[in-house]
């Protein structure tokens, strides 16, 4: 008997490793240890009563059948509503795709418009997925950084260098995973600026965090900002972080509808669609009242500011203040080359986390993980309490480092 290998393709691809980060907190908590895990990126709030009670109402109608491919039109309209509402941009329903989460539309546009060779820019630093998504679809990821120095963001100058005639995708993340930082509506116009020059380029724009942002920041997206870019711009979102929704798995986009088109192929030859009842709910998440959404965002912003704070006096921590989300990215490194107290040396931000969630038992995730070193992330979507216990313990960790 043969024994198993994995496909060329999915060789080059490595596994999810903030959830791998969780699994290992998880596993050390079994053992009866008392970890705090801060990897997870999902909001600690329930979903709200109305739309759990729109989830069940489609259960009691029967609702429970196969559904439209890329979603009921009931959804699509409610997205397309919610675009014009919220961004100004105008789509009809035949230019809006869902997917099971926001993840599988980035997967699908990925696997619908790119050939082998085709290259993805993916500023630094990304979100995990990025770029194993665009390795899973055959195309090469191009990683651009966006320096501490520039608030983690991508300048126009970097862009400019990063793109060949061989660059697809542009993927921009704003609020960011993993830094927090958000881009200003006259940044996107300097990006735009480059962009326009290269009429190669489309623009996948994962809005995930839109909902989630501090000190009054005004939100603004690609297209909305620079309509010259509207007919190649794939504006995502989803209904996971700002709902409180990650279980319920619902995603969605809006962009030109050649492409459009093409996701949905994929969709039915994979998922066939997204969850019937889910749907329903995302409907009533994306009508209904909208006002627990900024009272949320008040309470992560006075989370952040216990982190920023707490890690900020963290011996040869540097923690810039983020713009939005529920991340923050410090440096470490004032720590690198130091000694833990196990004896090994301060070496990676990976030895740091590792070293971190042995001795002090807080699970963090690395930066290399998100293309940026030598940098951590915490997700900060957890109680007071739990966020004052796990800082003052990378507090003593760092005094502690030799
Ligand atoms: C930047 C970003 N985009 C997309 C997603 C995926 O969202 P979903 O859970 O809807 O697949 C996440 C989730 O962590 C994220 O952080």
């Amino acid at each position: 008997m043969s024994s198993f290998t994995e496909s060329e393709t999915l060789k080059r691809v490595k596994p999810s490793p903030t959830l791998a980060v969780t699994a290992k907190a998880r596993e050390l908590a079994r053992q009866g240890k008392k970890v705090i895990s801060l990897g997870a990126g999902e909001p600690d709030f329930d979903t709200p009563e109305n739309i759990c009670d729109a989830a069940i109402k489609a259960i009691k109608r029967g609702e429970t059948r196969y559904t439209d491919v890329d979603g009921i039109l009931e959804l699509k309209q409610a997205i397309v509503d919610k675009f014009k509402r919220e961004n100004g941009l105008e789509y009809k329903t035949s230019q809006v795709h869902v997917a099971p989460g926001g993840k599988p539309v980035i997967y699908n546009a990925m696997m619908a418009s790119l050939n082998p060779g085709d290259e993805v820019i993916v500023p630094a630093p990304y979100w995990v997925s990025y770029p194993d998504m665009v390795l899973l679809a055959g195309g090469t990821p191009v990683v651009a950084i966006g320096e501490m120095e520039t608030g983690f963001k991508l300048r126009p100058e970097t862009l400019e260098a990063a793109i060949t005639p061989k660059t697809k995708w542009l993927i921009l993340n704003s609020p960011s995973n993993p830094s927090g930082a958000a881009y200003t509506a006259d940044e996107l116009r300097a990006l735009g600026e480059v962009l326009k020059r290269h009429p190669q380029v489309w623009v996948l724009t994962d809005d995930m965090y839109e909902h989630i942002l501090y000190d009054g920041f005004q939100y603004a997206t690609i297209a909305q900002v620079v309509p010259e870019l509207y007919d190649r711009t794939l504006t995502m979102n989803g209904v996971s972080k700002a709902y409180s929704m990650t279980g319920w798995r619902i995603g969605y986009c809006a962009g030109p509808e050649g492409l459009i088109k093409a996701m949905g192929k994929i969709e039915s030859q994979s998922t066939s669609n997204p969850c019937s009842i889910a749907q329903w709910a995302a409907v009533e998440a994306l009508n209904g009242p909208q006002d627990f959404i900024p009272q949320r965002a008040a309470v992560f912003q006075k989370r952040r500011d216990l982190v920023v704070a707490m890690l900020n006096n963290a011996k040869g921590v540097t923690c810039p203040t983020p713009d939005g989300a529920f991340y923050v990215y410090p440096s470490i490194a004032g720590c690198i080359g130091k000694q833990a107290p196990s004896g090994k040396i301060i070496d990676s931000d990976e030895t740091f986390a590792s070293e971190l969630l042995q001795t002090e038992e807080v699970a963090v995730v690395h930066g290399a993980a998100f293309g940026l070193s030598p940098f951590f992330r915490i997700s900060y979507a957890t109680s007071e309490a739990v966020l004052t216990e796990a800082c003052s313990r990378i507090q003593r960790f760092c005094a502690s480092l030799k």
